[in-house]
């Protein structure tokens, strides 16, 4: 296999916080499992609505809960003798009505939901979490609409794009690039502000659309891009979260929520027609087909590259250095507990 585009060797997930889910695709009793980080996990919903997230395999014989497990009250049961466990992982029933082991421990993931999301930690040494993302309220704000993509990269990689200001004109096709905001740390947090223009809906220069990002980025797994566009008052969130599946690939959820529009005619005097939630509805349909085409245009670039410790930097590259510095802090430089 040729080399990975990941910037660790030994560890090739960076710690932090990663979404697995919108939070209405888990329902009560729904359980699910998937790989995450290159490992087995399995995630439900117990009846009385608390997420979790547990190692795939039961620690009594090996079963995977998956094929076969169900949610059975605040529990998840295992399909091959019963044993049923609670949300910290303590075996609290077996099939047979006996006393449960108390070796019978099942590895449990500190999840939060926020924002929408349900949201797991990966800690390389298997340490909690030191820091948190941040609750945002939503209130004025659409639905979060969603899609996902499977693709060979790394989220060190497609995070870096956000501050990849030298590809913004010649992936994107964004002109008149500047920097509002210089790019800023604190702690686990980055945040940095570009304004650009970008080919509009419609074709034509005069259709040129003026937009301000503020770019938001908590660890490598989650980032939301405030987005206004200020001829037309339209304001979106754009949210990028690159998953781990495995050494090789990301599963990459994009999202976008747009904020109520006041004055419908300043974005179309047509639509100044037509009642207020029809006028946000077609906004947000078209804007997340132009953010889902904006993302896809870097597809080619990140399953394909490799990532190149000491880049060959340049004059009109964004502030790259300093983000991969940032990023250090999401790896150990020894490995611990394994
Ligand atoms: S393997 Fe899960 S209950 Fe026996
Ligand atoms: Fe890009």
């Amino acid at each position: 296999m040729e080399s990975l585009p990941t910037p660790s060797k030994l560890f090739p997930y960076p710690n932090g916080w990663y979404v697995l889910c919108k939070s209405e695709e888990l329902k009560p009793g729904q359980l699910d499992s998937r790989k995450f980080a290159g490992q087995e996990i399995v995630l439900f919903r117990t009846e009385g609505g608390i997420p979790c997230a547990t190692d795939a395999h039961c620690p009594h014989l090996g079963a995977h809960f998956g094929f076969g497990g169900s949610v059975e009250g605040e529990t998840i049961r295992c399909p091959f003798h019963d044993f049923c466990f609670d949300v910290n992982g303590t075996c609290v029933k077996t099939g047979y009505g006996t006393k449960p082991p108390p070796k019978a421990i099942l590895k449990t993931h500190h999840l939060r939901e926020k924002n929408g999301f349900i949201l797991i930690w990966f800690d390389a040494n298997g340490l909690a979490p030191n820091w948190e993302v941040p609750e945002v309220s939503n209130e004025g704000w659409s639905e979060i609409r969603t899609t996902d993509f499977d693709l060979r990269s790394h989220p060190q990689e497609t995070t870096e794009n956000s501050v990849d200001v030298g590809h913004f004109s010649i992936i994107h096709g964004y002109s008149d690039v500047e920097t509002l905001k210089e790019l800023k740390t604190d702690g686990a947090y980055l945040n940095a502000s570009y304004g650009f223009s970008r080919p509009g809906l419609l074709k034509g220069e005069r259709n040129r659309i003026q937009a301000e990002i503020d770019i938001h980025v908590h660890g490598l797994g989650y980032s939301f891009v405030e987005v206004e566009v200020p001829k037309f008052g339209i304001k979106t969130r754009q949210y990028v979260f690159p998953t781990p599946i495995d050494g090789q690939k990301v599963n990459l959820k994009i999202g976008m929520s747009i904020k109520k529009i006041e004055n419908s005619k300043k974005v179309n005097p047509i639509l100044g027609l037509l009642p207020s939630r029809l006028v946000n509805s077609i906004v947000l349909n078209a804007s997340f087909k132009g953010y889902a085409h904006d993302v896809s245009q870097d597809f080619k670039v990140w399953e394909n590259k490799v990532y190149i410790n000491s880049p060959a930097l340049a004059k009109g590259d964004g502030p790259v250095g300093k983000y991969r510095q940032w990023a250090r802090q999401f790896y150990y430089d020894k490995q611990e507990n394994q």
